[in-house]
């Protein structure tokens, strides 16, 4: 990696794309200090995370993109206790944030299941439990939906806009449509950064998409098509109500 020079806020929600092998899963390893930058400095609220992992580790939690890693304990309400455990919170206290981070997930009544019998999407659930149980300042999610069915999906990505602005969060995802509210996108691509924009700038910028393998999602791309603001419109039926309205006006005009 090399070319990155970037600064996170405290809050802000980060949102980080780029194409396969662009460098986004070797930015989560810096900034949790897996892995220890060769030339440069990676600082986390003032601490570097190769040199001190345990300072680091209790603010940012990670959840990486393979969750199947992630997973060591013999039944998932042990698994997603795990960090709270290193933590050394209070028996009661933690019992209450495990079960909270069970039910967000979806994964209530898994609490005695084992998680290797357990399906991709299971896992990613439970490792994701497992970082909100810790509730940490930071949260740096790479492809948290990546096996979510859409259901899945929608309730993480709400989770999410509710942890907004109450924590800092890095999201890494394949999916621009999940980043339209981000504050910040980076694109990382050949293990630079190439570009830190808007979600408004990016999506309209269609080199900037195509160099880095990206393509306008359906909703912003219809909208594009029929002369309407993309970034405004989200959703389809935010998008349908935006062509009604239209169609309602030019009759009236007539
Ligand atoms: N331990 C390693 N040793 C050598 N090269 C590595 C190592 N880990 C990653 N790389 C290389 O670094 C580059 C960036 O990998 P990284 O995992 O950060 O990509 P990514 O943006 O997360 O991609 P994806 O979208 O596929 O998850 C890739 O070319 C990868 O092969
Ligand atoms: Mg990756």
């Amino acid at each position: 990696m090399d070319g990155v020079s970037l600064e996170v806020r405290v809050g802000e929600y980060i949102g980080v794309v780029g194409p396969n092998g662009g460098g986004k899963s070797t930015l989560v390893r810096l900034l949790n200090g897996l892995l220890r930058a060769d030339s440069g400095r990676v600082r986390v609220m003032g601490f570097d995370p190769s040199a001190q992992p345990f300072e680091v580790r209790g603010k940012l939690g990670v959840l990486f993109q393979n969750p199947e890693n992630g997973l060591v304990a013999p039944f998932v309400e042990d698994d997603v206790a795990f960090g709270l455990e290193n933590l050394g919170v209070e028996r009661t206290e933690m019992r209450r944030r495990v079960a909270e981070a069970i039910s967000t997930v979806g994964l209530s009544g898994y609490e005695r299941r084992e998680p290797h019998t357990l399906s991709g999407g299971e896992k990613q659930r439970v490792a994701l439990a497992g970082l909100l149980a810790v509730e940490p300042e930071i949260l740096v999610l790479d492809e948290p939906t990546s096996m979510l069915d859409a259901s899945g999906r929608r309730e993480v990505l709400e989770h999410l806009g509710v942890l907004r602005g109450e924590k800092t969060i890095l999201h890494v995802t394949h999916h621009l449509e999940e980043l339209l509210d981000a504050d910040r996108i980076l694109v990382l691509n050949g293990g630079r950064l190439a570009a830190d924009v808007t979600p408004e700038r990016l999506l309209s910028d269609t080199e900037l998409l195509r160099e880095n393998r990206m393509i306008l999602p359906t909703v912003p791309r219809l909208a594009f098509a029929l002369g309407l603001l993309p970034t405004k419109l989200r959703t389809p039926e935010e998008l349908a109500r935006a062509v009604r309205e239209r169609a309602a006006n030019e009759a009236r005009a007539r």
